[in-house]
């Protein structure tokens, strides 16, 4: 007979958990049968012991198998989903999507909400008038065989047993664990049900992962895990230490895809977004090399077939595809305040978390899973990482609801975005690629 006490017993002094055991463990936290404080002490013994290849893999499957898997057979082709770890200004999903369904990979994606200084990909599309994530499965399925493209909110109930042990280890300082972090994405992206799995893990300042080499090491441990569940799967790892591009916002986000995908970019927004396409590209067999899939990703841009497939995709789920030609419809802020330099210099450091602070502060983000956010706030950086500053220049606007928030979100951001007489070395966006 198994029992928890032997098995937490066996974590602390280091041991291995076979399957069988991990398989008790996960089902009976799931059902009930495990009280809290025993898995609790258990996740602190990972987080000190660590665990195997192994375990890990037998760990995500078990919470994979935990609930609902979606089952995207009846579609066509080679199905494709992309993950972030989670970033501050990142709207690559929205770019992304369309392009990727219009060079005809299929996209079925489930994304989240935003939760405290990051967003997420569902609150920045319901900031286009109309538009819904509430899907049923069956007008998923349809959208993504009809177009190629379908987003919605997480409505089946995948991977129960991660979500309980997510919320533990938030209340008990075990979430930043390379084994546990990793087991608990792929769990959700294995019972997402795509071929190919695209791995956008972001290091630096916004980031779970401060350092590329921590970022690394999760995305290795990631695509071991996707490899042996026999899915195509690729990592690119990208620097986080400032918002990916300019605007930073659930509208405002929205504005920036947009025009992206009119061809007007801004630079680190560009490289990332076909940093994962031609992973994404080359895996679902549509491009043989990197060559061929950055040409084909131009072309859809310059002949405007991704900008028709994102009108395709707003229409389909309720939204006016109008905003794409008039972006003016989109929920705008009452109050723009300008943030000026203080001094000459050089931008040395914009901390990507705290500008999201920023966001947050203003109303756009989310204090709890019910609160309210304002979807027209946000920032707008005028200035990067890197760029030469002459004292009373923009460095931001702001985007508030009053003067107040907004002059209390300068205040912060003031602080987080420093001057250096000495210009930084830039870091690429993109900077390092893991495949198998
Ligand atoms: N995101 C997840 O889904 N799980 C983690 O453990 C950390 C980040």
């Amino acid at each position: 007979m198994i029992r928890m006490y032997d098995l937490i017993l066996k974590k602390r002094n280091g041991g291995i958990l076979n399957r069988e055991e991990i398989r008790w463990m996960i089902d009976g936290y799931t059902n009930g049968s495990i009280p809290d404080y025993q898995m609790s002490a258990m996740m602190m013994a990972i987080y000190f012991q660590g665990m195997t290849k192994e375990e890990t893999y037998e760990l995500t499957i078990a919470m994979e198998e935990s609930g609902d898997r979606m089952d995207l057979s009846s579609i066509p082709g080679i199905k494709a989903d992309k993950h972030s770890t989670g970033g501050v200004g990142d709207k690559i999903s929205l770019v992304l999507a369309p392009i990727m369904a219009a060079l005809g990979v299929p996209l079925a994606k489930m994304s989240g909400r935003g939760l405290g200084h990051t967003g997420g990909t569902i609150d920045k599309l319901e900031s286009i008038p109309g538009f819904t994530t509430d899907l049923t499965e069956e007008q998923f399925i349809r959208q993504v065989k009809e177009i190629g493209l379908a987003i919605m909110g997480q409505t089946k109930d995948l991977a129960p047993a991660d979500k309980l042990l997510y919320a533990l280890r938030d209340t008990t300082a075990t979430v930043d664990q390379v084994s546990l972090i990793a087991s608990s994405i792929m769990s959700k992206k294995l019972a997402a049900g795509a071929d190919v799995i695209v791995l956008d893990v972001k290091a630096g300042s916004g980031a779970f992962m401060k350092t590329k080499e921590d970022a690394i090491e999760l995305a290795s441990e990631m695509i071991e895990i996707g490899k042996a569940a026999g899915k195509k799967i690729a990592a690119v790892i990208s620097n986080m230490d400032e918002p990916l591009g300019f605007a930073v916002g659930n509208a405002l986000e929205v504005k920036e895809a947009i025009a992206a995908l009119k061809g007007e970019w801004p630079k680190d927004l560009k490289e990332l977004v076909y940093g994962l396409g031609i992973r994404m590209l080359i895996l679902s067999g549509k491009a043989k090399s990197e060559e061929e899939a950055y040409r084909k990703m131009d072309d859809c841009i310059a002949n405007r077939e991704a900008l028709r497939k994102l009108e395709a995709f707003i229409s389909a789920q309720g939204g006016d595809a109008n905003v794409i030609e008039n972006v003016e419809m989109l929920p705008k802020a009452p109050v723009l305040l300008e943030v000026k330099a203080a001094e000459n210099g050089y931008v040395a450091k914009m901390n990507a978390q705290e500008i999201g602070v920023c966001v947050f502060m203003l109303g756009g983000g989310r204090a709890t899973k019910e609160s309210v956010i304002d979807p027209s706030v946000g920032i707008v950086l005028d200035k990067k990482i890197g760029d030469p500053v002459q004292k009373g220049e923009t460095l931001a606007w702001i985007h508030a609801k009053d003067l107040e928030s907004a002059q209390e979100a300068e205040k912060h951001f003031l602080k987080y975005c420093n001057i250096s007489a000495e210009q930084p070395a830039k870091k690429p966006m993109v900077q390092d690629v893991l495949f198998s």
